[in-house]
């Protein structure tokens, strides 16, 4: 059992990844960490809180993060997407829970230290927590066991911009510090995510289990199924977020290489781009690779089984 902190801005996508792990043995859920990102902090915090409520799971702590990108303001999440209130416009009642007084990156900070090497950080929306809590304490490089996060787009185009993923895009900075930390990191990106599909049909497979959380993801989901029909044209919703615990369920699953990356922070057409290092430029040693000189190589994953994926899901979301 892995003992597991998920960072997370839900968000629906969120919503059925940290559903997927409360329903995993394989994990031990330390607590939730809340950022800005698909909604404002505060409301990404609530739809934390009231998840944990409905699942029964009230003894998990949730900790406030960050409100804003590290050198930008917030530009107002993406509500087309997600809803106005981050969960399809169900506008469900707050729950009567309350996040702890310990802010997230110190939340991240104290649980590294408490169990050196055995916490895993599943980061699910921007990365800016984890540059705060790296900024404040570098040995958490050292320490956490590993960090598997759900964005970037490695060999393929972006979803917020052409050029970007939404995490990276959200807070380019942030990525480029985490990507640029010596700890154990996975990038579960685009690459792998817009190749999982979820059917409107194995949904309505999940949608029959009756549950608190379940009824209410369910409801949730519609929306975002009306935001895919209607803009990516399919039947269905791509997977993001609730890969980063398909991978860390079984990685067999996953196709993987290593290499550095380096993201655009500059305020440009590229801005949240993650640019791996093939390290096959074809010039001398010059100037040009220097960006990418001496960073650490992430485990980008680039292709998956999504046909067991979708399966894995269906299994673990229909049980108690
Ligand atoms: O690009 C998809 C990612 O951006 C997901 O984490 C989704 O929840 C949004 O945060
Ligand atoms: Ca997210």
């Amino acid at each position: 059992m892995s003992k597991l902190i998920i960072d997370t801005d839900p968000g629906i996508d969120d919503s059925m990844a940290i559903q997927l792990a409360l329903a995993s043995k394989e994990f031990e859920i330390l607590g939730l960490t809340t950022v800005f990102g698909n909604i404002n902090v505060e409301l990404a915090t609530i739809n934390a809180l009231r998840l944990l409520q409905l699942a029964n799971k009230v003894e998990i702590p949730v900790a406030k993060g960050a409100s804003k990108p590290l050198k930008s303001e917030f530009s107002g999440g993406v509500p087309f997407v997600h809803g106005d209130d981050g969960q399809g416009n169900t506008w469900q009642p707050p729950g009567c829970l309350s996040p702890i007084s310990t802010p997230a990156d110190e939340f991240l900070i104290e649980q590294v230290l408490k169990f050196p090497k055995q916490v895993t950080i599943a980061a699910l929306g921007p990365l800016t927590n984890l540059a705060i809590a790296l900024s404040k304490e570098p040995e958490i490089q050292k320490l956490v066991k590993e960090i598997v996060f759900m964005g970037g787009n490695a060999f393929c185009s972006g979803n917020a911009t052409p050029a970007a993923e939404a995490n990276m895009f959200s807070d380019p900075d942030a990525a480029d510090l985490v990507l640029g930390a010596k700890w154990p990191i996975t990038m579960i990106g685009l690459d792998v995510t817009h190749k999982t599909i979820i059917s409107k049909e194995a949904l309505e497979k999940i949608s029959e289990f009756d549950s608190p959380l379940n009824n209410h993801i369910t409801k949730a989901y519609q929306f975002y199924l009306d935001f895919f029909r209607r803009v990516n044209k399919i039947d269905g919703t791509y997977v993001h977020d609730a890969s980063v615990f398909t991978y860390l369920i079984d990685r067999t699953l996953y196709k993987t290489v290593t290499y550095p990356i380096r993201v655009e922070t500059q305020d440009c057409l590229s801005k949240g781009k993650t640019w791996p290092s093939l390290g096959d430029a074809d010039h001398e040693e010059g100037e040009a690779l220097q960006p990418w000189k001496n960073r650490p190589k992430v485990t980008i994953c680039v292709d998956v089984n999504s046909e067991k994926v979708i399966a894995l899901m269906q299994k673990r979301l229909t049980k108690g």
